[in-house]
């Protein structure tokens, strides 16, 4: 996150004495990445951050491949996957390699009775569904639909929910995932061009400061393995903080088109950057405006590439029956494009009100059994002619 914020309470030196009004140091946490070389940020605890008290068997979370080798097209019914109460519960990895993991998740019910880190995988989550606050020990964000929250590694957090019907998309990276490096200039500030600005992040808030020791369940993700450990102070401890690290969010409604006369190329709705994947936003837009202009999309090899596409609202220009939630994946290795009919039918169109999230990955996906289970299993025959 390149922009610097800070909440709280923090010392005017880093690397100083800051001390509690009853005189005891406060614990001071470099939270940084990639060594000391990556963004980082330094938190001040009530308490040390180490107090493990005692670590629980852990629990195999890895995916379950059904199809180690795809080349298969297919579409998923994303709203099949069943609610469930408990928010990890709920997430169900649908595709998967080895730099990311793509969940499907509907909880019901807020997390209040542990605390949860991905240890070793930037997460985000994109909201189709559901309104509520994420709590982390940087402070709080609240969320709605189009939201994408991004949580770095590392970061402890709860998501609290203000009803039952939620539906989440959430993108788990092993490799981190940060603003296009072409949006920013070389202080790192986004530039013009770019289809967002630094005013339409989310930003954390209302940090909150918990003074309490006591045992304190955390879940903690790390090489496939759900670890619960128990902790003898508040996970949200922390009086004040500053730096670069944090999690924040970013309405898919903020992200401004960029159109032409001519058919825009995917780069255009970029979102997000990866060295493995790519996350862009497609959302309602004046189509392209030459006289003699196809708004659809030309067939296209994916040589380097499996496309993701999550539908979120609005028609979809190219694409016949799909539904709010479905989730189209187009493999490497063969060609995709419109569907018969939607070439020639989209000649005069003037606009979308499509809304999508698409996630192109560099190497190819496994299909899991949950997405095998939410698959039509007859997508990779919708471009024969009716
Ligand atoms: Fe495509």
């Amino acid at each position: 996150m390149p922009i610097y914020h800070k909440l709280g309470e923090i010392p005017p030196k880093r690397h100083t004495q800051f001390r509690k009004p009853d005189g005891e140091l406060y614990h001071e946490q470099v939270f940084g990445t990639i060594g000391f070389d990556g963004m980082s940020s330094i938190l001040y605890h009530n308490y040390p951050p180490t107090m493990v008290k005692e670590i629980k068997k852990p629990v195999d979370v890895t995916p379950n491949v059904a199809v180690g080798n795809n080349i298969t097209a297919r579409l998923l019914k994303g709203f099949d996957v069943e609610p469930k109460d408990d928010f990890l519960a709920a997430r169900e990895p649908i595709l998967t390699n080895s730099d990311v993991t793509l969940h499907l998740a509907a909880p019901k019910k807020s997390m209040t009775n542990y605390f949860y880190k991905n240890s070793e995988a930037d997460e985000l989550l994109f909201i189709h569904k559901g309104t509520g606050t994420l709590r982390t020990m940087f402070g709080n964000i609240e969320f709605e639909y189009g939201d994408y929250l991004l949580i770095p590694r590392g970061v402890i957090y709860q998501i609290e929910f203000n009803s039952e019907d939620n539906r989440l998309l959430i993108t788990e990276s092993n490799v981190p995932i940060y603003t296009p490096k072409r949006y920013r200039n070389w202080f790192g500030q986004l530039q013009e061009h770019s289809p967002y600005c630094e005013r339409d992040y989310k930003l954390p808030e209302n940090l909150e400061t918990h003074d309490e020791k006591g045992e304190f369940m955390m879940k903690i993700k790390k090489e496939g393995m759900l670890h619960t450990l128990h902790y003898a102070s508040h996970p949200f401890d922390v009086v004040g903080w500053d730096g670069y690290n944090y999690p924040y969010g970013f309405s898919i409604h903020n992200f401004e088109p960029i159109t032409g006369r001519v058919h825009q190329p995917p780069p255009v709705h970029q979102t997000f950057e990866t060295s493995a994947f790519v996350v862009c936003s497609f959302c309602p837009r004046m189509y392209d405006y030459h006289p003699k202009a196809i708004p659809a999309p030309y067939n296209h090899s994916n040589i380097d590439s499996d496309e993701v596409l999550y539908y979120v609202d609005g028609d979809f220009m190219s694409r016949k029956h799909v539904e709010e939630g479905f989730i189209s994946l187009h493999p490497a290795g063969i060609p995709h494009g419109p569907h018969p009919g939607a070439y020639e039918g989209s000649i005069g169109k003037k606009s979308t009100n499509e809304l999508a999230v698409m996630v192109d990955t560099f190497k190819p996906l496994k299909v899991t059994e949950n997405a095998l289970k939410i698959d039509d299993g007859k997508y990779y025959k919708s471009w024969l002619k009716d």
